[in-house]
């Protein structure tokens, strides 16, 4: 493991940083300063908590101190959308900002990352691209992690907040023939089916449980963090045998009783951190133009969430 402090920081350090609120949760800062100094950059990894109303001073203060990129968490990643001088395809596409780029505009007119900038270069005008990594990284962590298809697939995917709707889009745009969903507000649900039919026809989109089985479930609700919440699904009107995998986005706990429960039914199992891992791997590429380190990345993570 790098030593994040073998490196002191000095005049020329540049900063990067995870806005959420709250914030005092997040194991952003522990990944990505190991990850910094493996790549031996003179760069740190801050968090800040930032109330939503101040998120776009927050923003600006972060362009004016050239920060190289900033991440967002909840529950900015919508409301920043907006703020962002430029969307890459991904915000756009799923609209919601993970990720923030400053870029500085070079003399010839185009516009380079700040984290590729010079430590002398200095430039006048900054800029901010909204991009989003989650989407990317959690199919990478399907496919990784459970071996999962998206082409010709079954899924039910329980949840319907923000993670949840990003998650439903990208699995329909990824190619699922048959996407299930389930929501508390089966309002919001039917909502995201809505968005579905109209962006991505070839996905059958139903509201409820499925008959029969499905290849993948994805769990994209809250229910699961606290040790009193009951499962996020009804196991009467589903039950985990029918499940070939199941995928949930929690990842403190380690193993949620869903996930207990599923590999005791049989099903192939991951919770969340791989999710959290490549959403963060992919933002320093973003911001570095290099190939992020993510063995060093994924150990820094894991002593952080568990200790080991
Ligand atoms: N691993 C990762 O990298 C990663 C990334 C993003 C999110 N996540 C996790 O994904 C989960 C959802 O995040 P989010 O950003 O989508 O949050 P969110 O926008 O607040 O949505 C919360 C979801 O949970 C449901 N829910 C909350 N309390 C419930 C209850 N008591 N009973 C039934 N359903 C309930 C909500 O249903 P209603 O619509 O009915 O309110 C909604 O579908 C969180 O656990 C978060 O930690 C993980």
């Amino acid at each position: 493991m790098p030593d994040v402090f073998a490196r002191p920081i000095d005049a020329s350090t540049r900063y990067c940083a995870v806005y959420g609120f709250p914030v005092r949760h997040s194991a952003s800062p522990a990944m990505h300063n190991a990850g910094l100094a493996a790549l031996g950059l003179n760069w740190r990894y801050l968090a800040f908590a930032v109330p939503p109303v101040q998120l776009q001073e927050a923003l600006r203060g972060a362009a004016a101190m050239r920060f190289v990129g900033v991440n967002l968490t909840v529950p900015h990643k919508v409301l920043a959308v907006e703020m962002m001088d430029v969307l890459d395809a991904s915000a756009r596409l799923w609209g919601a900002v993970n990720t923030v780029r400053f870029e500085g505009l070079r003399a010839d007119g185009h516009w380079e990352p700040l984290g590729q900038w010079s430590a002398e270069a200095e430039p006048e005008q900054v800029r901010m691209q909204g991009f989003n990594t989650d989407a990317d990284a959690l199919v990478q962590a399907l496919q990784e992690e459970l071996g999962w298809q998206a082409k010709g697939s079954r899924v039910l995917l329980l949840g319907a907040g923000g993670a949840g709707r990003v998650a439903a889009l990208k699995l329909a745009a990824e190619g699922v023939a048959q996407l299930f969903l389930v929501n508390r507000t089966m309002e919001k649900a039917a909502a995201v089916a809505e968005e579905i039919r109209a962006r991505y026809p070839g996905c059958a989109v139903t509201l409820g449980y499925p008959e029969g089985t499905v290849d993948l479930l994805v769990n994209a609700t809250s229910l699961g963090l606290r040790a009193e919440d009951p499962l996020p699904l009804d196991p009467t009107r589903f039950p985990l045998e029918r499940a070939g995998a199941v995928y949930d986005m929690i990842y403190r706990p380690a193993e949620t009783p869903l996930l207990a429960r599923a590999a005791r039914a049989g099903c192939r199992v991951a919770n969340g951190l791989g999710m959290l891992l490549y959403q963060g791997t992919r933002a320093l590429e973003i911001w570095s133009g290099r190939p992020a380190p993510v063995e060093v990345m994924r150990r820094a993570l894991r002593e952080h969430v568990y200790g080991g």
